[in-house]
Formats: structure tokens, sequence, C-alpha cells
């Protein structure tokens, strides 16, 4: 896994930016949820997650990054990184007042009365390699296509540092609502890409073959090589957009329909592939996902193949 690779590079001090990028339900949560809980079970890490939200106007500046910093604090660990907040970032600290005593906070309000947003972004640059000369950190903030500009100016500052840090950023987006929204990322991004601060893994559609492996993987692997199997696998690829999400769905609209049925670990094809019927599920709203998935997203999750075009490495 990608990912994988330049989180090692992050071991050694080199700080990283990722961006995994792709279309709405092409699998980017899926992906880095995958990647992140792989080293949450070796530990060691601090693992910090913010959610860019879709809103009208402008966004409270740094949001997801106070999100993520706030649930890191909350964490049995937290302790040692409010010290660090408190040593390094008092501004930043400041805006996570649930986190501080009513005297602690008061004293803090006072010691940042009048500091300027270049100072805010310098006192996290050094809270940041602070933390990470202690522990490797991972940042991840979702649908950076929604973000507010002050986070991006962040994310950018983190990236253009020399300084070693044991730091890996991973954004996700979508491209098309960047570009159709004339969002900022768009440029911040170029300006990044050009330099070589950044890299990108941009999501492929799927293949026939990966949904042949998804059918398979779903079914513990049971599933063989059979002419059914291929046949259910070239109907899914050619109704659902080669998208994931969509594929999960038809799965599970299939199973309900009662034309797959799954027997004792495995999986029969019973009644007739209709195209008719899966084209009025697709145009029942399957596009815009509204449909509750009964399929968890850590299930079945086979490794993604990314494409090269748009790749910006540091190399
Ligand atoms: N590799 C995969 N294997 C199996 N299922 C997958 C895979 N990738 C995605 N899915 C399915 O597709 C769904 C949508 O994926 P995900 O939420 O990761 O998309 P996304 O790219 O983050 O979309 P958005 O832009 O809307 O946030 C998941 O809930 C999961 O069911
Ligand atoms: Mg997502």
């Amino acid at each position: 896994m990608q990912l994988g690779g330049w989180f090692q590079q992050a071991l050694t001090g080199q700080r990283q930016l990722v961006f995994v990028t792709g279309e709405a339900g092409i699998g980017k949560t899926t992906l880095v949820d995958a990647f992140v809980e792989r080293l949450r079970e070796q530990k060691g890490a601090w693992i910090g997650r913010g959610q860019c939200i879709e809103h009208y106007g402008a966004g409270e500046a740094y949001m997801p990054v106070l999100e993520a910093l706030g649930r890191l604090c909350r964490q049995p660990d937290g302790q040692r990184l409010i010290e660090l907040l408190d040593q390094y970032a008092p501004t930043w600290l400041v805006q996570m007042p649930t986190l501080l005593s009513p005297d602690k906070l008061a004293a803090l309000k006072q010691k940042v009365v009048g500091v300027t947003p270049e100072r805010m972004l310098r006192e996290m640059a050094e809270a940041v390699e602070a933390f990470t000369a202690e522990q490797v950190l991972i940042l991840v903030l979702e649908d950076l296509h929604w973000s507010d500009y002050a986070t991006l100016e962040l994310l950018a500052m983190l990236a253009r540092r020399r300084e070693a840090a044991r730091l890996l950023m991973i954004g996700t987006y979508r491209p098309v609502e960047m570009l159709v929204h004339e969002h900022p990322l768009r440029g911040v991004k170029q300006e990044l890409q050009l330099h070589g601060h950044c890299r990108e893994l941009a999501l492929e559609f799927l293949t026939e073959q990966a949904v042949q492996e998804y059918l398979a993987n779903r079914w513990n692997g049971k599933a063989d090589e059979s002419a059914s199997l291929q046949d259910l696998a070239r109907f899914i690829h050619n109704h659902t957009d080669r998208n994931p999400l969509f594929m999960v769905n038809m799965v599970d609209y299939l199973i309900r329909q009662g034309v797959v049925a799954e027997t004792a670990g495995s999986w029969e094809l019973r009644g007739r592939l209709d195209a008719a019927g899966a084209g009025r599920y697709a145009s029942f709203g399957l596009r815009y996902a509204a449909l509750p998935l009964s399929w968890s997203a850590g299930r079945g999750i086979r490794e993604r193949r990314t494409g090269s075009g748009g790749m910006c490495t540091t190399e």
C-alpha cells in the first residue's frame, strides 16, 4: 500500500502531505480508515481526525484541525499533548476551553491577547515539531473540498517546512466538487505540487476483476471462479458506474430481491439478472448514496488500485 511507504518516510522525519482523491463513494474514507486501523493496532502513533463540513459562507477557521486536536487531547495519553500545546501553541489551546480548568483558561486568555494569525501558524508549526519529536503524528482531514481557508494555509505551511517532523498528513477530497465550486484548495494544491511538497493517491474506478474479488471476499473467499460469479461481477460492473459504493448497494439490493442468495458462507445465483430492474434501482437515488448501507465499511475491503495520473511526489 502506497500510504504505508509514505508513512515509513514520515517515520524518518521527512514530513508528508498526501491527498487521497476521487469522486463520492469511490472509497477514500474506506481506504484511509483501513490504513489508520492497521496503525492503531501497532500503537505508538498519535492519530488525529477532523472532518470538513459543507457550509454556506465562511466556515470557522481551522475547524477540522481543532476537532482533530481536541479528540487527541481527550485520549488517555492526551495530557501530554495539552502540556505541549500549552508550551508551544497557547493560542490553539485557548480555543479548546473544555480541556481547561476555569483558572487555566482565564490565565491563557490573558497570555494570548493580540496574537496575530501569522503567529498562530508559527505556534502550530513549532508545536508539531515538538509533538513529533516524541511520537509520530498522523493527521487525517476529510473532505477538504469543504475546508475553510485557514486550514489549507496551515496544511501548506506544515508541508513546506524543512525541519524534521515525524508527521503524516492525509487529506481527502473530491476533485469535481473542488473544481465546480472553485474552491481555493485547487490553487493551494497546485502550488504545493509545483514544488514537490505533496503527493496524490488518485483512486480509480473499479475494474471487473476488482468486483469479482470483492464478491469472492464478501463470501469469505468461498465463491469460486464459476461462470455465474463472472456473470454477476460483469452485471454489477456494468450497472454501478464502477463505483464501490454503488457496487455494495447493488449487491445488497440483489440479495433483498432474492436474485442472489447467501447459503452457509457461500452464495448462489437464484434469479435472473435483470438490467431493467438494475436501471430502476440505479435511478432511485443510488447515485447520491442516500440509501442506508447494511454492509459495514470494513468488511470485504481489498487493497485498492490507484491511478498514476496526477501523481505528485517529492522524488
Ligand atoms: N475497497 C473497497 N472494498 C469494499 N467496499 C468498498 C471499498 N471502497 C469503498 N467501499 C464501499 O463504498 C462505500 C463508500 O466508500 P467511502 O465512504 O470510502 O467513499 P468516499 O470516497 O470517502 O466518498 P465521499 O467522497 O462521499 O466521502 C463504503 O461504505 C463501502 O461500503
Ligand atoms: Mg469519505
